[in-house]
């Protein structure tokens, strides 16, 4: 397996999901002025893990077997303020016409065994290569700050360990994420006020906005007609 040729695609589809992501963030500053997206950031599997993982699976390191079984060898994480932030970015993802949805995992209504929460999806998006338009899997991972603490560093102190984290490490480590959901929480009740100002502004542009796309729907499919 020719690991260039491979993250050519995956590659390929993080440039376009992180443009859409981009966009959604720059519409939000510029007309809402709040914006749901702390900062996003976005890797590609190294070769090795690629293997790895393959082999744990028992499987030859081959294109068909990765592409059917490995989900993340492309990866974006978004950073959103608040928990309900979250749910908006995973409707307007689920909403885009050219990426379909695969798969959905919500830990952030119900945390993994380990404290773990993030919402994470599975898409699907289209790229165009001169053989044509293929679909490209990307894991998108979607948490608040405080989840992402949690996260960084509990994937930090698990590191240490070889073998197995010891019972007492882990039962901290979920007492610490039962900590962060609550400040994440609390956090979000203050947001509230943020979010319903938010909410207000959004009514009163909508229809000012639909107009104007109404009106660049129309031209187009006037031109449509016109060839
Ligand atoms: P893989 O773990 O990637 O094989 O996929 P899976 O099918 O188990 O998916 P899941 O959605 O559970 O986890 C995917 C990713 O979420 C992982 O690769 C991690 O980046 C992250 N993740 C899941 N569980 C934990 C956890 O307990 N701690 C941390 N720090 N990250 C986690
Ligand atoms: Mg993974």
């Amino acid at each position: 397996m020719e690991y260039k040729r491979l993250t050519l695609m995956y590659t390929a589809a993080l440039k376009q999901l992180e443009t859409k992501i981009e966009i959604i963030n720059n519409e939000f500053k510029t007309l809402h002025k709040y914006n749901p997206i702390e900062h996003v950031s976005s890797r590609i599997k190294s070769k090795q893990s690629i293997n790895n993982k393959l082999k744990k699976k028992g499987l030859e390191p081959t294109y068909e077997n990765l592409v059917k079984t490995i989900n993340d060898v492309a990866g974006i994480r978004i950073i959103c303020s608040f928990i309900p932030d979250i749910y908006k970015l995973v409707e307007m993802l689920e909403n885009m016409q050219d990426i379909t949805v695969i798969k959905k995992k919500d830990y952030v209504a119900k945390p993994k065994e380990s404290g773990y929460s993030s919402y994470h999806l599975i898409v699907s998006v289209p790229v165009s290569l001169s053989i044509g338009t293929v679909g490209v899997k990307v894991e998108i991972q979607i948490r608040t700050m405080a989840m992402d603490f949690w996260a960084s560093l509990e994937h930090k102190i698990k590191y240490k360990y070889e073998k197995e984290i010891p019972k007492g490490v882990r039962k901290e480590l979920k007492e610490c994420a039962k900590m962060t959901q609550k400040l994440d929480r609390r956090m979000s009740h203050l947001g509230r006020n943020l979010m319903e100002e938010e909410k207000q502004i959004i009514k009163e542009i909508t229809t000012e906005y639909s107009t104007v796309y109404a009106g660049l729907m129309l031209s187009d499919k006037i031109e449509m007609q016109s060839i």
